[in-house]
């Protein structure tokens, strides 16, 4: 119970990583609020949470949208009280290459993956300061640590989340409230396997195609035998979530099978 008694928002909790977190740190002792602009697949985690006797609520949420992050904030209070913890998961990505991807794709990316971050911020401070602290933990990716190639908006919004949640870091430490960022690697999760409105895949990109599996894996040295899962990362959101990580902040902490090693 390494999370007893705290309060959790977790955008982007209705799937893959995300939907991982909630249900850890639900098992941890947690309660837990999902928002999502998957309605039905948020609700599915809560009742998967409350069967093994958690405390969940789902609330509908774009990140992109300031009023719909307040909103989330007042349902996670009246419901449960304060967050002290922020998981800020949500993310979308178009995969194709510079000459292909528009301004108007370019756009979406930054506004989900980078402004999405900053309005979550924003947003959970004044309840961290009235709760006497908090744990912000905002998943960038190993595209922000290495160039994979590529369009150009994905690893430019996760390059800023990295920056984003240092300077944040720094802004809020006077208040008890840590930010740090978490930098997976290639993670079985409907990201890559299937294709989904926020991040579509061909069959090129698909890793149900198993030639993609295997070249991701031969990007990945270390010897699992699979991909990371959701709750390899989550695990590591585990940890800034608790007190174990009381003086941690401003940090980047890659979870990639060693993928950013190559
Ligand atoms: N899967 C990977 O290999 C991988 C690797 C590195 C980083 N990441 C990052 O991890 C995060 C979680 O990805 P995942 O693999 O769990 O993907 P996922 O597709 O399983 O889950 C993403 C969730 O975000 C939600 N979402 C998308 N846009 C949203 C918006 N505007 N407002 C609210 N919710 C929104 C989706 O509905 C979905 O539930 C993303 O930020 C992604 O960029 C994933």
């Amino acid at each position: 119970m390494r999370l007893e008694g705290k309060i959790a928002l977790i955008s982007g909790g209705a799937s893959g990583i995300g939907r991982a977190e909630a249900i850890l740190f639900a098992r941890e002792g947690a309660s837990v609020v999902i928002g999502d602009l998957q309605q039905a697949q948020a609700n599915e985690v809560v009742e998967e949470i409350k069967a093994a006797g958690g405390n969940a609520a789902a609330v509908q949420l774009d990140v992109r949208d300031g009023d719909a992050w307040a909103s989330a904030v007042a349902f996670t209070e009246s419901t449960f009280g304060p967050p002290m913890i922020l998981g800020n998961n949500a993310g979308t990505n178009f995969r194709l290459s510079w000459d292909e991807q528009t301004p108007e794709m370019w756009q979406t990316v930054l506004d989900v993956n980078l402004s999405g971050t900053y309005n979550g911020i924003r947003a959970v401070v004044p309840s961290m300061r009235k709760a006497g602290g908090g744990s912000i933990i905002n998943v960038a990716s190993s595209a922000a640590l290495k160039q994979g190639g590529g369009g150009p908006a994905y690893a430019t919004s996760k390059t800023a989340v990295v920056g984003l949640s240092r300077n944040a870091a720094l802004a809020h430490a006077g208040d008890n409230i840590r930010v740090n960022a978490l930098c997976p690697g290639h993670v079985d999760t409907p990201f890559i396997r299937g294709s989904q409105p926020h991040s579509e895949n061909t069959w090129s990109t698909d890793i149900a195609n198993p030639e993609n599996y295997e070249r991701r894996m031969e990007r990945q040295p270390l010897a699992l035998g699979r991909l990371q899962s959701g709750e390899d990362i989550a695990y590591g959101a585990l940890f800034l979530a608790s007190d174990e990580s009381s003086t941690v902040t401003g940090a980047t902490i890659a979870i990639d099978g060693g993928s950013t090693l190559l």
